[in-house]
């Protein structure tokens, strides 16, 4: 680990080992979630002196004092000067062993064995309200899961040279905690492209498919995220030679809102396939690649699952899936045979007005 990049001067340790040995509890009036008692838990990372712009941080924070038994919700605030984006993981372990690193060169791999990214935080989206998960959704703590750190990682945009000029310290993580367990868990399933977008392209189309081999989970959220060149995304579940619309979005810069699928929660099932589709724009003369840096491209759908919480070894991870963009995967015989239904939709052009009513569909 590049510890040079990060010096935290002799205060600053106090300051850090009080944040990690008492980590601020304060009780808060009960939120609305349920009947149940919860209470608020402040984690703060504290002040520190970064580098240089385009730094990353992590700040780990063992569970073992959350007294509760599961995580509801969350919020993040952060001073917005200076942060690119936040986000928090619950993990059995990490690698490094230190309570505060860079971690630019992890690439957001900072966990070890289990783990579950659940929150975040960045510069383009507009919604930075509360999250509270379903009524019968949490991240449940406990030594049966073997959970055993938060982590929150900042990227920062600009350096921080004189931490003791901010004006507060860069990020809060605000964890929301209840004393019952809940009946489902939270976990994710992210699918991405890699590849290239050719250079002069009028409409190319990145897209994804894999095997749902799990358990039956039901689906409550998910976000659809491109970079500079998306023009739409759509994602499909395939079952059975029928295609069921589950996100069609309209991507809005680098945004990561979130869209809740309000209502009955759709379900995946063993042998279902999911099937993302980016289209793009690039009239420009060179190829653009797919990556997490900010001038490369994405294609990202994200989808926020619930599953019985009794199936505690389901889903150890987030479910990844990524497809080649160079690849047709859709039509007519990618890997998988039964997405032939999806060569219906090959040659339509996207139909934008369709948007409009997308969520009544998934209802
Ligand atoms: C929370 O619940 C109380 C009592 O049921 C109600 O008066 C209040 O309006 C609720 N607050 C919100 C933000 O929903
Ligand atoms: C974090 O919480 C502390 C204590 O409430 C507060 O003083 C500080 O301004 C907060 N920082 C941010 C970034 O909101
Ligand atoms: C932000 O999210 C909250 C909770 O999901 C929702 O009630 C609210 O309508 C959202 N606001 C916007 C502007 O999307
Ligand atoms: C959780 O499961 C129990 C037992 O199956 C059931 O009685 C209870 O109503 C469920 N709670 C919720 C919030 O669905
Ligand atoms: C597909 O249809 C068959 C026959 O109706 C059924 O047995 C099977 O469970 C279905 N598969 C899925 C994933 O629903």
């Amino acid at each position: 680990m590049e510890w040079q990049a990060v010096e935290i001067r002799l205060c600053q340790w106090i300051l850090l080992m009080l944040v990690i040995i008492h980590y601020t509890c304060i009780q808060c009036n009960p939120i609305n979630v349920t009947s149940e008692v919860t209470k608020r838990t402040l984690i703060q990372m504290p002040k520190i002196h970064v580098d240089k712009p385009d730094s990353y941080i992590c700040m780990a924070v063992p569970v073992t004092d959350l007294e509760f038994s599961t995580i509801v919700g969350f919020k993040i605030d952060v001073v917005k000067e200076i942060t690119h984006h936040v986000s928090i993981a619950f993990c059995e372990d990490y690698e490094t062993r230190q309570t505060v690193w860079d971690c630019k060169s992890s690439h957001g791999h900072i966990c070890s064995g289990r783990s579950t990214v659940f929150g975040g935080w960045d510069g383009w989206s507009k919604n930075h309200s509360d999250t509270v998960f379903p009524d019968d959704v949490g991240i449940q703590l406990g030594k049966d899961v073997k959970m055993n750190y938060v982590i929150i990682q900042t990227h920062f945009k600009e350096a921080v040279p004189d931490p003791d000029a901010l004006k507060s310290n860069p990020t809060n993580v605000t964890l929301f905690l209840a004393e019952e367990s809940r009946n489902y868990s939270f976990q994710k399933v992210s699918l991405y492209s890699s590849g290239y977008i050719p250079a002069f392209s009028e409409d190319f189309k990145a897209e994804i498919t894999c095997k749902w081999e799990s358990v039956p989970v039901q689906l409550y959220e998910y976000f659809a995220h491109t970079h500079n060149y998306g023009q739409l995304i759509e994602g499909y579940i395939v079952r059975n030679n029928t295609k069921i619309l589950l996100a069609m979005d309209k991507p809005k810069g680098k945004s990561h809102d979130t869209v809740v699928i309000e209502g009955r929660h759709t379900e995946i099932r063993p042998g279902d396939i999911l099937a993302v589709r980016c289209s793009f724009r690039n009239t420009g003369s060179s190829k653009v690649l797919f990556g997490l840096g900010g001038s490369d491209e994405m294609c990202n759908l994200e989808l926020s699952f619930k599953y019985d919480a009794k199936e505690i070894n389901a889903f150890p991870q987030s479910v990844k899936c990524g497809s080649d963009a160079q690849e047709k995967v859709w039509c007519p015989n990618g890997e998988h045979k039964q997405v032939g239904v999806l060569c219906d939709l090959q040659h339509e052009s996207a139909n934008k007005a369709a948007l409009e009513d997308v969520h009544n569909l998934m209802m």
